[in-house]
């Protein structure tokens, strides 16, 4: 057992699935896997339910979600279900006008952009604000009936800054980081509430019976180490103690093109570590230079292609974890709309048929 392994008590565990012995550093001979952004558009049950709702609606209305959730596990025997909603979803209570626009994806026409803006954000409590998602939870659990965890996440605050400050997509940050290092008592005041959000939303989660967390930290790669250190990690690391000092499940973190940062990222007190494709599973576990387990890395696009070429891909990828503590197999980033669903089904045939 590793050291991730006898940091988490089984207090809020209730299946022992592989997914979650994964976490804990319990190797498996095929990994479990899961893959990000499960459920979505490459589906098309998730297309004709989308006919006739908007993003918002599908994550506010309990029923959308939770059959929404659940569409992936139908078709393929996945390790683990992730609860539908958004990273965003939970800036809306905060006082944001949120809007998924096609083509364009989120769009917020109030950012924040002064210090009177960051002072107007409210901090409401998690069943007011997103209780639809915890409801959606419940019944998702109870629909699961033990066999299958489910994950439940939030965005990190760096990444939530990003789309509250810009507005948008994140683009080259040009708000953001002119409000981070111009202004960083007004960028603390928005990281601390961001935080209490977050912290209390990851454990309403858990309370709701989501077995694991995960923290996306989308757009973490475009920030240097300097600031990091000074802007980033205290509020990261502010998050992470708070739930694990009120919940015991197992928290994995993920963020994308941060290679340079895995020697720093790998001090938060997380359980795993998502890696996206830029680099190998060995290259990442060496950068961290901390035996932890990883989940990853197909690239999405590569997913989209050939089959011949993506059973290549995902040998390599299953080859190289073998010398990980342990590995949970996914994507280095969310699933893209055009994959065909064949692939999906081969993939996680072929995954699941690997012997190390
Ligand atoms: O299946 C799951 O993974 C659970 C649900 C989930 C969604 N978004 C649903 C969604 C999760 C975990 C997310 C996380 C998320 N959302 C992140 C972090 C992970 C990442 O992908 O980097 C970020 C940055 C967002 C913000 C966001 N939401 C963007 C940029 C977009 C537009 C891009 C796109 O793919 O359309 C969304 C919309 C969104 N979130 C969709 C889904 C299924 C597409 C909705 C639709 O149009 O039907």
């Amino acid at each position: 057992m590793g050291e991730a392994a006898r940091n988490i008590q089984g207090a809020n565990v209730k299946s022992e699935s592989k997914f979650i012995g994964a976490l804990r550093g319990v190797k498996s001979e095929a990994p479990p896997m899961w893959m990000m952004r499960q459920a979505g558009r490459y589906l098309p049950e998730y297309r004709k339910l989308r006919e006739g709702n908007s993003m918002l609606q599908m994550v506010m209305t309990p029923e959308l979600a939770c059959e929404v959730t659940l569409q992936p596990l139908r078709r393929f025997p996945l390790d683990a279900a992730i609860i539908f909603a958004d990273i965003l979803t939970p800036l809306i209570g905060m006082g944001i006008n949120l809007e998924f626009k096609k083509g364009e994806g989120p769009v917020i026409d109030n950012p924040v952009r002064t210090a009177k803006d960051v002072d107007n954000l409210r901090v409401p409590e998690p069943r007011e604000n997103v209780g639809y998602t915890l409801d959606a939870i419940r019944m998702v659990v109870s629909e699961l009936k033990g066999k299958t965890p489910l994950i439940g996440f939030c965005g990190a605050p760096f990444t939530l800054s990003c789309y509250l400050i810009q507005g948008e997509s994140p683009g080259d940050l040009e708000y953001t980081k002119g409000l981070m290092v111009g202004e960083p008592e007004k960028w603390h005041a928005l990281q601390m509430k961001l935080v209490k959000l977050s912290a209390d939303y990851l454990v309403a989660q858990v309370e709701a019976g989501c077995e694991s967390l995960q923290i996306f930290d989308s757009w973490l790669g475009f920030v240097g180490p300097r600031e990091y250190d000074r802007f980033v990690e205290p509020y990261l690391k502010a998050l992470i103690e708070d739930v694990r000092s009120r919940v015991s499940v197992p928290v994995v973190f993920f963020a994308t093109s941060v290679a340079g940062l895995f020697p720093r990222i790998s001090k938060l007190p997380v359980d795993a570590f998502g890696v996206d494709w830029r680099v190998s599973l060995p290259q990442a576990r060496g950068l961290l230079g901390r035996d932890t387990p990883l989940q990853g890395n197909l690239d999405p696009q590569i997913l989209a292609g050939p089959w011949e070429y993506v059973r290549s891909s995902t040998k390599a990828i299953l080859d190289e974890a073998k010398e990980l503590p342990s590995h949970i197999f996914n994507l280095g980033h969310g699933i893209l709309p055009h994959t065909p669903v064949e692939n999906v089904e081969r993939l996680v045939e072929f995954v699941g048929s690997y012997r190390a």
